[in-house]
């Protein structure tokens, strides 16, 4: 997709808060700090449309921008961060649970794990969520800057074993610093949009 504008558009702390206008949404989700903000500026080419941090578990809202008169990315909130309390972590269960369930425009959940740490069971859990939801899904490893290639392989490999029996055929490998991986999610993040318009 050729980028002409992207704009903050809502942050959103229940459901009957989603945007009115219907746009075909992209979904971002993964644990906290796995650096999912850095990779939706890094998609976008800015700096700092969406916050990054280096304090985990910053973004406990949903946020939509808008690209173009196209689109609708959404940064969903973090999960796992120890430090929430458990009342918390259920309502961010409960917001997602409704997000998934009621948007009518949801086309994509782009699932982002860390491509140098073990599958957690909550990353787990999410791809199994998606995939019950029967929601097209696109796997990303990021942070592949801090690993080398032969470890990265190896990394992928196991995790791809992992997450096999969910209908996951391939994991992009990213990194939000040297841009390696931005051209093969954006494909797989155009063709979605595509498919959808057939
Ligand atoms: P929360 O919204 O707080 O849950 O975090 P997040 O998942 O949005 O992560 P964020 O993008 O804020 O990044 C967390 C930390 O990881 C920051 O210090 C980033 O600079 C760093 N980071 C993110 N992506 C990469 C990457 O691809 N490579 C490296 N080396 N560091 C990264
Ligand atoms: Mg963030």
């Amino acid at each position: 997709m050729k980028i002409q504008s992207i704009e903050f558009l809502t942050s959103v702390a229940h459901i009957s808060q989603l945007p009115k206008r219907g746009y075909p949404e992209i979904a971002f989700a993964g644990r906290s700090n796995v650096g999912k903000s850095s990779l939706i500026n890094c998609l976008l080419n800015r700096k700092k449309i969406a916050k990054t941090s280096s304090t985990p578990g910053k973004t406990r809202l949903i946020n939509f921008y808008q690209i173009n008169e196209a689109v609708y990315f959404v940064d969903l909130p973090g999960y796992g961060f120890a430090k929430v309390p458990k009342k918390e972590r259920h309502k961010w269960k409960a917001l997602i649970e409704s997000y998934f369930t009621t948007s009518r425009f949801l086309r994509c959940v782009v699932i982002i794990i860390d491509s140098r740490h073990e599958l957690s069971p909550l990353d787990r859990n999410m791809v199994e969520w998606v995939t019950l939801l029967e929601i097209p899904k696109i796997v990303v490893a990021t942070k592949a800057d801090k690993l080398s290639s032969s470890q990265l392989q190896r990394n992928l490999v196991q995790k791809l074993k992992q997450i096999e029996v969910f209908d996951v055929s391939e994991i992009i490998p990213f990194s939000a610093i040297t841009r390696n991986g931005k051209r093969e999610l954006w494909q797989a993040i155009d063709k979605t949009l595509r498919e959808d318009s057939k």
